[in-house]
């Protein structure tokens, strides 16, 4: 297998960019064509890597792409999730070369979605052909390929509801996390779930001179950044009451080996262009990104952005807020404890109105599987060191319920980096990583079939 790839290196990466070059941009309905071009780009792509039947399902928003190469059915079927959708691009003057032209520096392959997850679920469908070509399957592979994921999925629990049997696997694989390097690998051992609200704060029933108003009258902006203040303490706790109640904390046996995850505050601060860390009293770094909830703003606006300035007292005021949660917390009852909490707090003088968006559940593998042990040792084979699990602080708003529907566990195989500008501009996959990805899947599906037995 390791000469077909190599034969086939240059190939496989010019297949990389013909995907990355299909803008699938699924927050955004102006490129709803780019989207069905792109799952028939998916769609292709796994019949020419010798998969025996591909079908597009429609849905509500965007199609989901399924495949399949149903070898024996005696062997284990692996099914793997991935999503061909991609975040909006914005803001563009910060990128060096165009995000839907996938330009090659340093080694690394620049583009919205080389990472996140073209790049990745696409090594899944080279590792097919791999196999495929060298009479190497040892297992049933099936693929999900879903267009919503970085819209919150809203479409997907109901196909998988409805499609239970013709997605029925012994373990389903994503490769859409990040390793620490490919000199220290790990492997994804948990994701945190995710609660999103938007909160908009009304005053008077229009913009005031802020001068002859000014200081008679609630300003929703300080309102509504007073309100935001509230909700962390001196120790960056958050105070919202219930907010931690059913979090499952980690034990010292689980932070132990958290800790022996290196991580260089020195270069991580450097990286990011700030002179101190922040973050929630008594927890590492890594703590705070992976077994703690937290709680950020991811935009607030109000009143006068313009050019120049203008004196104004803003009739309102909005900001889109969203938690990050750990086992054990539930989205739905995070989602409602914040709404809830946001009308509470609002003083007199506004009226506040709190919504929902999407959310997810979080997920935790467990390391005793076969499953999980069959990712170490295909990432020991070829990386040549044991991986080590962290508990990665993004979110993948299907997982729970694929356990949960589908009834196996979830085993996250990711080759991306924390520094690949996720949802950023100059989004980036290493080349090397995106080879070693699919050098790499094919002993996972040989070690889960052996340990299967
Ligand atoms: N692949 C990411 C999740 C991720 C990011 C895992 C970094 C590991 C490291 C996924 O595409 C994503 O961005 N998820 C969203 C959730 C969604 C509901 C928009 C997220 O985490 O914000
Ligand atoms: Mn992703
Ligand atoms: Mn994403």
């Amino acid at each position: 297998m390791k000469a077909y790839l190599e034969k086939n290196k240059e190939r496989f990466l010019d297949e990389l960019m013909q995907l990355l070059r299909i803008p699938s941009i699924s927050a955004d309905s102006n490129y709803k064509k780019d989207m069905v071009n792109c799952a028939e780009a998916v769609k292709e792509s796994l019949l020419n890597a010798g998969a025996d039947r591909v079908e597009i399902f429609e849905t509500k928003g965007h199609p989901i792409v399924y495949g399949e190469k149903m070898v024996d059915p005696k062997l284990p079927t692996v099914l793997v999730y991935g999503h061909y959708d991609v975040q909006p691009a914005d803001p563009l003057e910060l990128w060096e070369t165009k995000p839907f032209e996938p330009a090659i520096r340093d080694g690394k392959i620049f583009a919205r979605g080389a990472c996140d997850d073209k790049g990745q679920f696409f090594m899944h469908v080279k590792a097919l052909e791999l196999m495929n070509k060298n009479d190497a399957l040892k297992t049933n592979i099936k693929y999900c390929i879903e267009g919503e994921e970085e819209i919150g999925s809203p479409n997907l629990a109901t196909f998988v509801t409805e499609h239970k049997k013709l997605l029925a696997a012994d373990v389903i694989l994503i490769s859409d996390t990040a390793m620490i390097s490919l000199e220290n690998p790990s492997i994804a051992s948990g994701m945190r779930g995710l609660s999103y609200i938007e909160v908009e704060v009304t005053g008077p029933n229009r913009d005031l001179h802020s001068g002859v108003y000014g200081g008679a009258v609630a300003n929703p902006a300080t309102v509504l950044a007073k309100m935001i203040a509230s909700c962390h303490d001196e120790n960056n706790h958050i105070t919202i009451p219930g907010f931690y109640d059913d979090v499952l904390e980690a034990t010292p046996a689980e932070r132990a080996m958290l800790a022996k995850a290196p991580l260089d505050e020195k270069e991580y601060k450097e990286d990011l262009g700030i002179n101190a860390l922040y973050g929630e009293k008594g927890y590492t770094t890594k703590e705070r990104t992976g077994i703690r909830p937290t709680l950020e703003v991811n935009g607030i606006w109000g009143g006068y952005t313009g050019e120049g300035s203008k004196t104004v007292l803003p009739s309102k005021a909005t900001a889109k807020i969203s938690a990050r949660l750990v086992p054990n917390q539930s989205s739905k009852k995070i989602t409602s404890l914040l709404l809830n909490h946001f009308q509470k707090i609002a003083p007199a003088g506004v009226t506040v109105k709190a919504t929902e968006h999407h959310g997810g559940e979080p997920y935790l593998t467990p390391l005793d599987s076969i499953a999980y042990q069959a990712a170490s040792k295909a990432i020991e084979k070829t990386f040549g060191k044991e991986p080590i699990p962290v508990r990665e602080g993004g979110s993948i708003p299907i997982c729970s319920l694929f356990e949960k529907e589908l009834g196996v566990k979830i085993v996250f195989m990711g080759f991306g980096l924390d520094s690949d500008n996720l949802h950023s501009p100059n989004e980036k996959y290493d080349i090397a990583n995106y080879y070693k990805g699919i050098e790499t899947i094919p002993y996972f599906h040989a070690y889960f079939a052996e340990l299967s037995k």
